[in-house]
């Protein structure tokens, strides 16, 4: 047994909001997009509207189903009439436990009873995000990989309580999106960050250690494991605070000493070193300039620079 999902609303409009807006809207489903910010809004639609002019260019979405989808999309800034009819509610706001349960407090509030309460967290317990509601049956983690239309996974996290016919509903929508959806627990990190996360806090030990810089660290990685990106590349990519706080929540989750985030790690984000958001992280970020560049802090690491 599954439940209907026509209505679907997303709660934040940063880079996965936009993205999970824009994947809902393209498969045919109605989408209310909320932020409590005006501007942050409409910075939203006019980067979806540039992802899909990216998919038009490619041939793969045509300017008819371009702007299908974007007339589905409706902005919101207030939370009760963004959710008013909602079948479902994806949450995508900044990663802080505070704002979630927060949130999850005034969804349940605000929600249709029907309605299934998701989030897009990459490691705050569904078990504790759904013990704020008085619905912890429906709250469901479903978590999306950046860059959303792109990356072709769903990790679906189960909460101690989420009930089957939730968990199939998300799981058969996730398939309508064209994405792969693989269901897991809820432990610390889940699966995907729970192997991710070590993998880049070992590249971010091993930099530190000296053993290799940093365009070897990940070149070592594209060309011998065919990695899309390296792991420093990707830590900012995502984001180096991401990266510690996940770090964090493993360490704290399960007590054990390898998960301790690199010094090196906390330094970087203590100092605002935040990778591609800030600027600057391992590499150095111009705009419009494609070209990997290493941080002037790393050079002394790049004596055999191997960038490909
Ligand atoms: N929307 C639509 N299309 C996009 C896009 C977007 N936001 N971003 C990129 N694309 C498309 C491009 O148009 C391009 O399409 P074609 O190949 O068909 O021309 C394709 O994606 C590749 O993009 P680029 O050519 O610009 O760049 P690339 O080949 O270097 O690929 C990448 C970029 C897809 C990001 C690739 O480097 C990659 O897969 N990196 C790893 C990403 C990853 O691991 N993501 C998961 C991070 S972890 C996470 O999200 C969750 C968490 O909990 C931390």
């Amino acid at each position: 047994m599954s439940q209907t999902v026509n209505s679907v609303t997303v709660i934040g409009s940063g880079t996965m909001g936009n993205g999970i807006c824009h994947v809902f809207a393209q498969c045919g489903f109605e989408v209310h997009m909320m932020d409590i910010n005006q501007s942050a809004l409409e910075k939203a639609l006019a980067t979806i509207g540039k992802n899909m002019d990216r998919q038009v260019a490619k041939g793969t979405l045509t300017e008819e189903a371009k702007a299908a989808a974007l007339g589905r999309i409706t902005t919101h800034t207030d939370m009760a009439t963004a959710v008013a009819n909602a079948d479902l509610v994806v949450e995508a706001a900044t990663e802080n436990i505070d704002l979630k349960l927060n949130i999850f407090r005034q969804l349940d509030q605000l929600c249709p009873e029907h309605c299934i309460l998701s989030s897009n967290t990459s490691s705050i317990s569904l078990t504790r995000i759904a013990s704020v509601t008085k619905r912890p049956g429906k709250v469901i983690g479903m978590h999306f990989m950046n860059p959303v239309p792109v990356m072709r996974l769903v990790e679906i996290i189960n909460g101690y309580s989420t009930e089957k016919e939730v968990t199939n509903t998300i799981f058969k929508l996730s398939e309508q999106l064209g994405k792969v959806p693989c269901v897991v627990n809820d432990y610390p990190g889940f699966i995907s960050n729970r192997i991710l996360m070590p993998l880049i806090n070992e590249a971010v030990l091993a930099l530190q250690e000296g053993v290799a810089g940093v365009s070897s660290i990940d070149t070592i990685m594209k060309l011998g494991m065919s990695h899309p990106m390296g792991p420093l590349q990707l830590a900012d990519f995502i984001g180096l605070d991401t990266c510690y706080s996940i770090m964090n929540v493993l360490h704290m989750g399960f007590g054990n000493q390898k998960y301790a985030p690199a010094t090196l790690l906390a330094n970087m984000v203590q100092a605002g070193y935040l990778g591609v958001k800030s600027g600057e992280g391992f590499y150095k970020y111009t705009p419009g300039n494609k070209t990997l560049v290493v941080s002037e802090r790393f050079a002394h690491t790049e004596q055999y620079a191997s960038i490909m």
